[in-house]
């Protein structure tokens, strides 16, 4: 990694605190060729919608945190109910115990899901979740004899995280994981069925080989870090018909989509689909503290419902149910109770359908759009993407374009003024990149 020194653009700033040159070679960073990355900034703190650097810099977040922080940094709602947990009891073991913000966070996530989506799993990151939803399925055909359902049916450009199994149901094509196929077991990954030649070869597929399937897999309405590409409801309303048809779950990965990113509650709702299964993380304690949730409706938890203890689903993350992150999950779902978050989605909806629509006649640019709080602009080709990010942290604002996308995520109380910013920069950008 070329040193903070080593970079012209530090060479009038103050220089680096001390933890930071102490620490930094001693960290693995994500997503990241450790030798050739520019330096990551420092930062001293959040506030509202805006990062702050340890050099004194601010910079207007356009990410939100991987989509997590939707009610901003810092929200003092939050903060008071985790400092009120953090005195009584930050965590306890959930194997034999559970706890009032667990279960509080359970009945109410279920009376927020639609229909018989209520039975509850927690565990700490996503990609887990995603685990934990697959192992749940697979279980599911084991507990009622059926011992050939054991693949699972994914989309192109699809994506479900880093753990190895949820790495299998990725778009190995336009994802990073590319170099572990061949490691990992094969699924069947196929386009989104968004038109007649894409529904067939579906039908195909689960007319001659639906008795190994265990279930289907989708981001419902956007798909996030495989390109950040959107498909219509009628697409779930079909797979759910597919599902019903052949017998197999449907389960959606609304990690991304979750708590009013695509500007309903949940994705599914808006599609008017309820899937056999749903994992929720990210926005879950509005981008505090670690935790995710695997849901089941009733006909999935039934069939580990029995006599037998080798029926039971054998998972259990040491971290499970923690009480500081429960606590902060029924924060957030305070505040998506009491302030018009969803309402906040739709300006920003139009705002950055306004604001971005001037970068579709810019040259190389393909697409722009926008489906809730998600502004995307897709570019032909991106060349130097640390380049680029660069580029925004120069303007000001922390922008983090992957593959080929520029995408804005911003939390949904982001002020007007602090959103112009975010948008001007990118199309200010673009004007002199292409
Ligand atoms: C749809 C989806 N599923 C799963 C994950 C993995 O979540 P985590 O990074 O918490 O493991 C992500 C992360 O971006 C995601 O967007």
């Amino acid at each position: 990694m070329r040193t903070p020194m080593d970079d012209k653009t530090r060479k009038q700033s103050p220089p680096p605190p001390v933890w930071y040159e102490a620490g930094l070679g001693h960290v693995w960073l994500p997503y990241a060729q450790m030798k050739t990355m520019r330096p990551p900034l420092a930062v001293a703190r959040t506030e509202g919608c805006r990062i702050v650097l340890a050099d004194g810099r601010e910079l207007i977040d356009g990410i939100a945190s991987w989509w997590t922080a939707c009610h901003g940094y810092n929200h003092p709602h939050i903060r008071v109910a985790v400092e009120r947990q953090l005195k009584s009891m930050p965590h306890v073991m959930f194997g034999g115990l559970v706890h009032e913000q667990a279960l509080t966070l359970a009945r109410r996530l279920a009376a927020l899901l639609p229909d018989d989506l209520d039975r509850v799993f927690f565990c700490e990151s996503g990609s887990v979740a995603v685990e934990i939803a697959m192992k749940m399925a697979l279980q599911y055909w084991r507990n009622r004899g059926v011992r050939t359902r054991q693949k699972f049916v994914a989309f192109k450009g699809g994506y479900h995280g880093d753990t190895t199994g949820a790495m299998a149901l990725c778009d190995l094509d336009v994802g990073m994981h590319d170099m572990f196929r061949g490691a990992l077991p094969e699924q069947f990954i196929l386009d989104v069925p968004q038109d007649e030649t894409t529904e067939t070869a579906l039908e195909r597929l689960l007319q001659s080989r639906a008795d190994e399937i265990a279930g289907i897999v989708i981001e419902p309405l956007v798909q996030g870090a495989g390109g950040m590409r959107f498909h219509a409801p009628e697409v779930l309303q079909r797979l759910r018909t597919f599902a019903d048809r052949f017998d197999l779950l449907l389960i959606f990965d609304e990690i991304f989509t979750g708590f009013g990113r695509t500007g309903a509650l949940f994705a599914c709702e808006a599609a008017g689909v309820v899937p056999d299964i749903i994992t929720l993380s990210k926005a879950l304690t509005g981008g505090t503290l670690p935790l995710a949730a695997t849901i089941a409706r009733r006909k999935v938890f039934e069939a580990f419902w029995s006599d037998d203890p080798k029926q039971a689903l054998m998972h259990g993350p040491t971290y499970m149910g923690n009480a500081l992150a429960c606590a902060a999950a029924n924060a957030s779902l305070d505040l998506f109770e009491q302030e018009p978050r969803l309402q906040q989605v739709r300006a920003i909806s139009e705002q950055m359908t306004e604001e971005l629509g001037p970068a579709r006649e810019l040259p190389g640019v393909k697409d722009v759009r926008v489906k809730g709080a998600i502004g995307v602009v897709e570019l032909e080709k991106i060349d130097d993407l640390e380049a680029l990010r660069a580029r925004f942290i120069a303007e000001g604002v922390f922008i983090r374009p992957f593959g080929n996308v520029i995408y804005l995520t911003p939390a949904f109380t982001i002020a007007a003024r602090e959103l112009a910013q975010l948008t001007g920069a990118i199309v200010r950008v673009l004007k002199t990149i292409n």
